[in-house]
Parts: structure tokens; C-alpha cells; sequence
């Protein structure tokens, strides 16, 4: 298993481009399972959880070709609409493929995909808004087995219980195709589920309102193969501004939406450090010890719970204490222990942590547990004095894009060993 290798407290400054999103190549790609034919996803991030989209698809009939930044991908007249439990456990948003297995086939087998490192993760939501368009659907041997009698699924009025990226994500999806009009209350507001609707535009799809909390389909009776360009990811652009943010360090991050960042260089500014909008992005810049800021996460446009673990690092070494609330998982402070080990001083109640700021870490082996919590050590390690190893790197390939080959040109001694 490769473990990163990081010689901290090494001045980071220069310029750094924002990859493809993941959260919104994946929805993407799996919408094209809507229409037969080849499809065109643009700007999507060579990374483990898109892969794994890709074996899925394969799984169920389709040949997926991954060029130099785009995929490919051909869907047949006709799929075997099963996910099956190996690729659904290493890949929640897996479960993607069932609004539009349901919407094109009629019927669907995925997996349920179970608990994670961040909290339970259920998907009723998914469920309760599937069946509000007509769908049958039966939990039997951990498995979602899901039918629409007659064939298509009808529009209906569904309120989400609960603000649901990927609910919000497979029911749109669905009511692509459904007969009739389906309107979505309490939908998330991401600008993810944005990217998703106007990708499902130039398929021919009527969608209104995505990006506000109401968002209304008028199903068509089929749709065309998709060309579309993701959005550039705003968590991986956030994590380097933070890496930026952080005490003597100067980044800019080139080809990221400014306004998709407002929440997280709001609390940075808070902070202390400069954070600027540039040609085509943003820059931050550390100025002396960070003040302590408090922060909760909300879901979007509130600050994103996944960069609560990285906003954490720059916060352990302000001159005074913070408040982090995570309200929107509940088991989302796996990366405290670790970042004790490199001498933060943090502790956890429930869902808020109290980070109390100390004037320097220092560098330790240390245990990514997921995604989000890998990126907050990288960033730890990066300012921590002397040697950080961080293992169990896997977790941090499932969302970031050669991310030691993108730290390295800012001036970081990183480098990739294999344990
Ligand atoms: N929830 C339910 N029922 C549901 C669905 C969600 O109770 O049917 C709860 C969840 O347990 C959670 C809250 O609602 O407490 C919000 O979860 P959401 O469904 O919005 O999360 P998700 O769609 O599974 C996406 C991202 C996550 C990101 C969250 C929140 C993708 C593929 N994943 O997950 O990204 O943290 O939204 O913004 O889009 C990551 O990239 O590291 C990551 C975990």
C-alpha cells in the first residue's frame, strides 16, 4: 500500500490548477446510462471513484474508453441493471446508476451501500423519491430491487425529508424520463446538482430550478447522447487555498469558480489570510498565525462539511480557540486523533470540536481514514516541522488527482513511496 512522504514546514508558493469534479463527473457519467449511444464526459479527474464508475458500467454492458481528460462511453439498446455489492462498497455514489436504471430499463439491482468511515449514510431518501414516480421497490439479500410497473415511471410532487446531494441527484435523473411533470422540494443545492441539470439539458431534458430548492422536470419520452464539460472541483481547489491560508505560504488556484468558494474564503478572510480573485481563480496567502474562527458546516451554500477536516489544520495553529460544528454527518471528526498525534490540541463532543490553537506541529506517521480527513493530514504534514508519513493513502486517490505531483511545483518535499 503507498504511503505519502512529507518534509513540512517548507514554504509553499506558486500557482496550481483546479482538476475536474469528482461529485460532479460521477452523476454525470452515470447519466448517460439515460440514453443509448456514445457519450462524451469532458474535464473528468483520472481518479479511483471514477474507475470504479467505469468497472460498474462495464459490469453492466457498456465499453467506457478514458482519453487524455474526457471518457467515453458507449451505452448498448439494452444493460444488465445490476450493481453489484463489490463495487457499491468501495463506492457509495455507485448507487448513482439506480434513478436512471429505473427511468431507462424499468428495473434495477444495486447493492445498498451500507456505512462508511463519516456516519451511517442511508439512502431512504433515494428510495421514498423513486417511489413517489412509480416504483416498486423491495430491500431482499442487501440489495435495492426496484421495478416501475408498466414499464415508465410518472411525474409526481416529492419533498425531500432531508437536503440529499445524491437523492436530489438520482430523483432528477429519473424524472428525466418519467410521463409527465415531477416537482422536487427541499432539493440540495450544490452546484453539483447544477452541473448534473445542465448536462441532462443537452440530452434534451426540460429541467427548471436546479440550484434552488424547488426543481421541476417535464419528462421527455427519450433523450440523446451527452457532450458535456464538468465543473472544476471546488473541494480540491478549496483544500489548496487552505494549503495557501496556511502561516507563509502563497497559492493560486487557476480555473476554480470563485463563486463556489464564497463560504470557505469567507472563514479563511476571518482567519486572517488574503484571499483574492485573480484572472481565472482565487489566491490565498497566510499572514502570520491565523486567528481562531468558528465553523459549522451547512450544506451548500453553507460551508461544505468536506472541508471541515482541512479548514481544522489551518485552525490548530491559531492564537486562540475554535469551534468546529459538523451538522451534516456524524462521525465526521476520524482525523482528530491523527492530527493529536501531530502535536494539535483538539477535543470532540459530540458534533462540535473545540481546536485549540498551538504554535506549531510536528510531523508524525499518520492513518487517513477518509477522503476528506487524508487531505486535512497532507496539509497538517505540509506544515508541520520534520517527517510526516501518511498511509493508507488509497482513500485520498479516490478524490484527488495526483495531488504530490501538483504540491510539489508550489515547493512541498513530497514525494509517493510504496510501503
Ligand atoms: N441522508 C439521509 N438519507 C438519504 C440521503 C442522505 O438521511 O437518503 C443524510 C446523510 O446521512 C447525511 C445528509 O443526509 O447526513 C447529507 O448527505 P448527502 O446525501 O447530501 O450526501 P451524499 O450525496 O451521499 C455527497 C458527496 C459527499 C459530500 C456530501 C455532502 C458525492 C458523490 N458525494 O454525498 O462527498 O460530503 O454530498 O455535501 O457527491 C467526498 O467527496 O469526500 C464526499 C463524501
Amino acid at each position: 500500500m503507498d504511503k505519502i512522504v512529507i518534509e513540512g514546514g517548507v514554504p509553499l508558493r506558486g500557482t496550481v490548477a483546479a482538476s475536474g469534479a469528482k461529485n460532479a463527473a460521477l452523476p454525470v457519467v452515470a447519466a448517460a446510462l439515460l440514453a443509448d449511444g456514445d457519450h462524451v464526459v469532458r474535464n473528468v479527474p483520472d481518479l479511483a471513484d471514477v474507475r470504479t464508475l467505469g468497472r460498474l458500467l462495464a459490469h453492466m454492458g457498456c465499453a467506457v474508453e478514458r482519453g487524455a481528460d474526457a471518457l467515453a462511453v458507449r451505452v448498448p439498446g439494452d444493460v444488465k441493471p445490476e450493481a453489484p455489492y463489490d463495487l457499491v462498497r468501495t463506492m457509495r455514489a455507485s448507487v448513482l446508476v439506480l434513478g436512471p436504471l429505473l427511468a431507462r430499463w424499468g428495473r434495477a439491482r444495486v447493492s445498498l451501500p451500507g456505512g462508511c468511515a463519516i456516519g451511517a449514510r442511508p439512502i431512504d431518501q433515494h428510495l421514498k423519491g423513486l417511489e413517489a414516480l412509480g416504483a416498486e421497490i423491495r430491500l431482499e439479500h442487501g440489495y435495492v430491487e426496484a421495478r416501475v410497473p408498466g414499464g415508465r415511471l410518472s411525474g409526481a410532487t416529492f419533498t425531500f425529508d432531508k437536503e440529499t446531494v445524491t437523492g436530489t441527484e438520482n430523483v432528477m435523473m429519473a424524472a428525466a424520463l418519467a410521463d409527465g411533470r415531477t416537482v422536487l422540494e427541499n432539493c440540495a443545492r450544490e452546484p453539483e446538482v447544477g452541473d448534473l441539470a445542465a448536462a441532462l439539458a443537452r440530452m434534451g431534458a426540460r429541467i427548471e430550478g436546479a440550484g434552488t430548492h424547488e426543481i421541476r422536470v417535464d419528462g421527455v419520452a427519450s433523450l440523446r447522447p451527452l457532450d458535456h464539460r464538468v465543473i472544476p472541483d471546488r473541494i480540491e481547489a478549496g483544500t489548496f487555498l487552505v494549503a495557501g491560508a496556511l502561516p507563509g505560504n502563497d497559492v493560486a488556484v487557476t480555473g476554480c469558480v470563485p463563486s463556489h468558494l464564497e463560504a470557505l474564503a469567507e472563514k479563511l478572510r476571518a482567519a486572517g489570510a488574503s484571499v483574492t480573485r485573480t484572472a481565472d481563480g482565487l489566491r490565498a496567502a497566510g499572514r502570520g498565525r491565523p486567528r481562531p474562527v468558528d465553523v459549522k458546516t451547512a450544506p451548500f451554500p453553507g460551508f461544505p462539511t468536506d472541508m471541515q477536516a482541512q479548514m481544522m489544520v489551518l485552525l490548530s495553529l491559531a492564537s486562540g480557540t475554535s469551534k468546529v460544528t459538523e451538522t451534516v454527518f456524524e462521525n465526521r471528526f476520524m482525523h482528530v486523533l491523527e492530527l493529536q498525534r501531530l502535536g494539535a490540541d483538539i477535543s470532540v463532543d459530540g458534533r462540535v470540536a473545540l481546536v485549540r490553537g498551538v504554535a506549531g506541529l510536528s510531523g508524525a506517521p499518520v492513518m487517513a481514514s477518509d477522503l476528506r480527513a487524508s487531505a486535512a493530514l497532507l496539509l497538517a504534514g505540509l506544515a508541520a516541522s520534520g517527517t510526516t508519513e501518511v498511509r493508507r493513502v488509497y482513500h485520498l486517490d479516490r478524490g484527488y488527482e495526483h495531488i504530490e505531483r501538483k504540491l510539489a511545483p508550489l515547493g512541498a518535499r513530497i514525494r509517493r513511496e510504496r510501503a
